[in-house]
């Protein structure tokens, strides 16, 4: 035998040697694979595609879903009426075809990020509507084969549970939501569609209101998948923060409050910020919380999945947003994972010894 065919055959012995079966189904190495274990649905993250080869490492390995933090939002999609521009959406759309990624497409309707041209517009009643298609029908219709879910309705109550004033409320009336639904199912009958909001884990009056609106939507005959629960919260008192996270008892019982009116419930933009710098023992009971965010969902049939804002605190937009506050996600600024990652998973493990 040659020499190099020599070579040849013992490094493939030796390849054969050095790489066992690898083990991953058994193995919770991997976020999202503990939660399919779990017999539950996703893990995911916002995303926003930079020049970072860390964070498409991270997603491949932890996470099988993932939330356009921006691209798709009124006013990247439409800036102008009838105007759209899809290039950094269809990226994301690209980015999750090519990874087999599931997207939780955000979002069709809110009062944010809408460019002035529909919120000070001065249009009537019937022309909104129709804005509002065209608006629907042009990017549900797009993304068709691509959107898991849709966040068909942002934000639309204030926090004591009243409808938030908005062009859409103030010119269309509490109609606006079903008919938003309504728009979108029309033309994606496979999306999964979603109503989402913040402070809903409080079980408190804006629960009760996000649950009369899973009810006033069917009320019209129209189709709603699921609520979304944005749980941006916190492990300690803040200046932002009225206190830490509420416990999981009440945690579980905001999520019933709509999964009980027969729609699914998911966690949508986790993050549990704290004051900076961040101590050891401020990163525990970060920990601690994320553990019982995620055994809350875990509790609850109806908890399909959970999507954390972000992936690195490095790029967390807490800090810019709420000044001293921040250190809210799962991996530091070096992309280490942080207390809170074992946290998080050791909170979807729950479920597996709950369910079996
Ligand atoms: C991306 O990051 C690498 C390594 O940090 C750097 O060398 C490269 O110039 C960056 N590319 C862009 C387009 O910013
Ligand atoms: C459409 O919007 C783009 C981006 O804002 C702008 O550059 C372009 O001029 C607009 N086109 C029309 C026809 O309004
Ligand atoms: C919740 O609603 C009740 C009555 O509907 C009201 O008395 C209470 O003040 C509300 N709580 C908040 C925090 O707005
Ligand atoms: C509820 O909150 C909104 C927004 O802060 C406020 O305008 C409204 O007066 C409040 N309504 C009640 C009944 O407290
Ligand atoms: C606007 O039109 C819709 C659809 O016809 C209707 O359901 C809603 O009540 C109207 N709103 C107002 C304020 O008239």
């Amino acid at each position: 035998m040659h020499l190099s065919n020599i070579i040849a055959t013992l490094a493939l012995a030796g390849s054969v040697i050095a790489a066992p079966a690898r083990k991953d189904d058994c193995k919770d190495d991997s976020l999202y694979k503990a939660m399919k274990k779990a017999g539950r649905s996703f893990i995911g993250t916002a995303l926003t595609i930079r020049n970072e080869t860390r964070e498409g490492e991270i997603i491949k390995q932890e996470f099988n879903s993932f939330t356009p933090e921006n691209s798709m939002k009124w006013e990247s999609t439409e800036p102008s009426r009838n105007n759209f521009t899809f290039e950094d959406a269809d990226r994301y759309a690209a980015y999750a075809k090519k990874n087999n990624l599931q997207i939780h497409c955000h979002n069709l309707v809110w009062h944010s990020q809408l460019p002035e041209w529909v919120s000070n517009g001065g249009f009537d009643n019937k022309t909104l509507i129709s804005i509002m298609e065209n608006h629907i029908k042009t990017l549900v219709t797009r993304y068709k084969s691509v959107c898991t879910r849709w966040d068909v309705v942002n934000e639309a109550l204030n926090d004591n549970g009243t409808y938030r004033s908005s062009v859409w409320y103030d010119t269309i009336g509490e109609a606006f939501l079903p008919i938003a639904f309504r728009l979108a199912n029309k033309y994606d009958n496979k999306a999964k569609l979603f109503y989402n909001d913040y402070n809903l884990e409080y079980n408190d009056n804006k629960t009760v209101a996000a649950k009369n609106i899973v009810k006033l939507i069917k009320s019209y005959g129209v189709k709603i998948n699921g609520v979304g629960y944005q749980a941006h919260l916190a492990s300690e008192v803040t200046p932002t923060a009225p206190g830490p996270a509420p416990d999981q008892k009440t945690l579980e019982a905001a999520l019933h409050a709509t999964a009980d009116e027969g729609v699914d419930v998911v966690y949508t933009e986790i993050d549990v910020r704290m004051n900076t710098p961040a101590t050891a023992e401020k990163l525990a009971v970060q920990a601690a919380t994320y553990e019982r965010i995620a055994a809350s969902c875990l509790a609850v049939k109806r908890c399909i999945g959970m999507t954390v804002w972000g992936i690195s605190d490095k790029y967390s937009w807490i800090p810019g947003v709420f000044t001293g506050e921040g250190a809210a996600l799962i991996w530091d600024e070096n992309y280490n994972k942080k207390p809170a990652y074992n946290g998080f998973l050791e909170g979807i493990n729950s479920g597996k010894k709950h369910w079996g």
